[in-house]
């Protein structure tokens, strides 16, 4: 008799984004009448830019000739990509990655997701709190904590790591002597869900606490072309040290619009390795020897992934093309204009917000001291406005919402106005 993975009957509740759109859409049924604006889940509006669309049309003209059709790829990608990835994100930025040390896929959702699966499932996580869902999630999937408490919001053996106001949203790095001490870290800057940024030095400790402590530290740069100040990392290989500690997860979807496509890559340094005391399945005998993450990464992509599609990283090549540099630069500028919008208008109106700097997410504190939940209910039925519930990312981000810059201007600025106009009516 079979048995189902318990592990997910631990999880409590739908995906954060699937509950909101189950609500908007029981919404909009019962008010079909109602224009609707979607400032939730942080997806593109802008269509894919010119250089990209030249290289799709090529790569699909390509795709249908004998002489350059493709069947199956490499499967950790193309050379042609992974070349100019290492280049451009990291040489021309001072830190030396190795075009092998990248792995091509289809996107970051998966790899965050995935990247679990290369480590036993007796590592204590730790996840800044609030935290986009998938890091914790997937760890809870594999086995990796223990139950839900409803008590403290939270699962057991998981070391949450507070964002809040009075830390500028960055978190405490664990004292080196702490009872429970976090074995994979996961860290986004910038962040989603605040917005916020840690800055060189700030990230520069954590990847020393990995060092000291045998962390490995998963880094989601996936928002790193919105940075728009110095000293902001682009990526957590400018941080000394960070080749031995740290995983890098990279995304096409926010910097040039491939929500849609699918394409991502994940960066395991070959300097990332733990001595183990294993029996070698060839010999059958007790060996100890450096394992690398990479040669584990390598092989779970080998077994569980055919590589992403030909014509989708010709795309991603063509993002690192000058017109294509141009063109994706234009439309980060053009969402971080909403970013902008949002941030300066609804501070005028007195609502306290953070983030939509360095980011494409605006993080406001709930007005009147309604929950989290409260203020989405009635932003979506008093002024028909959606956003994120900032306790939908973890208890500290209650009392917070969410704003996403993604949406168009036309939108996020008719958005802007019926959140003040909601404010003035609520009278809070
Ligand atoms: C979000 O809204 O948090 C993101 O769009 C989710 C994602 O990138 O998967």
């Amino acid at each position: 008799m079979y048995r189902v993975n318990e592990n997910y009957l631990k999880l409590p509740g739908s995906y954060l984004f699937s509950t909101i759109a189950k609500k908007v859409a029981a919404y909009c049924e019962e008010h079909p009448e109602a224009k609707i604006i979607r400032l939730g889940i942080g997806d593109v509006t802008l269509p894919l830019c010119p250089a990209v669309i030249k290289a799709l049309h090529s790569a699909v003209d390509e795709m249908g000739k004998a002489e350059t059709f493709r069947g199956y790829g490499p499967e950790n990608g193309y050379a042609f990509l992974r070349d100019k990835m290492a280049k451009m994100d990291y040489e021309d930025r001072g830190c030396h990655i190795d075009p092998d040390e990248i792995f091509i896929s289809d996107g970051a959702k998966s790899d965050s997701g995935n990247i679990q699966e290369i480590f036993g499932t007796d590592n204590c996580v730790a996840v800044c709190d609030p935290v986009y869902p998938v890091y914790l999630d997937t760890n809870v999937m594999a086995g990796r904590t223990g139950e839900y408490s409803r008590e403290k919001e939270g699962f057991d053996g998981v070391v949450y790591l507070p964002c809040t106001e009075e830390n500028g949203f960055s978190p405490a790095v664990p004292a080196d002597d702490a009872p429970v001490k976090p074995d994979i870290i996961y860290i986004c800057s910038p962040n989603n869900p605040t917005g916020t940024v840690l800055t060189k030095e700030q990230l520069q400790a954590w990847v020393d606490y990995a060092n000291r402590n045998g962390a490995v530290i998963i880094y989601d740069a996936a928002y790193a072309a919105y940075i728009t100040e110095p000293d902001v990392p682009h990526t957590i290989y400018e941080c000394e040290g960070a080749r031995t500690c740290a995983v890098e997860l990279r995304s096409f979807s926010k910097n040039a619009g491939f929500t849609g496509l699918r394409l991502g890559a994940c960066v395991v340094p070959h300097d990332l390795k733990r001595e183990v005391t294993y029996i070698d399945p060839q010999t059958g005998e007790k060996v100890t020897r450096n394992v690398e993450l990479h040669s584990l990464w390598t092989r779970r992509h080998g077994t569980k992934f055919n590589g992403a599609p030909y014509i989708v990283q010709r795309a991603g090549e063509a993002v690192y093309s000058e017109e294509g540099q141009r063109e994706t630069k234009e439309q980060v500028a053009y969402y971080m204009r909403n970013a902008a919008y949002i941030r300066e208008n609804l501070a005028a109106a007195g609502f306290t917000v953070y983030g939509g700097v360095n980011a494409p997410y605006i993080w406001l504190k709930t007005p009147g001291d309604l929950t989290s939940w409260e203020f989405f209910d009635r932003l979506l039925a008093e002024a028909n406005v959606v956003g994120t519930p900032g306790s939908g990312f973890g208890p500290h981000g209650e009392h917070f919402f969410r704003l996403t810059a993604f949406g168009t201007y036309e939108n996020t600025t008719a958005a802007v106005g019926r959140m003040i106009e909601w404010k003035k009516k609520a009278g809070i």
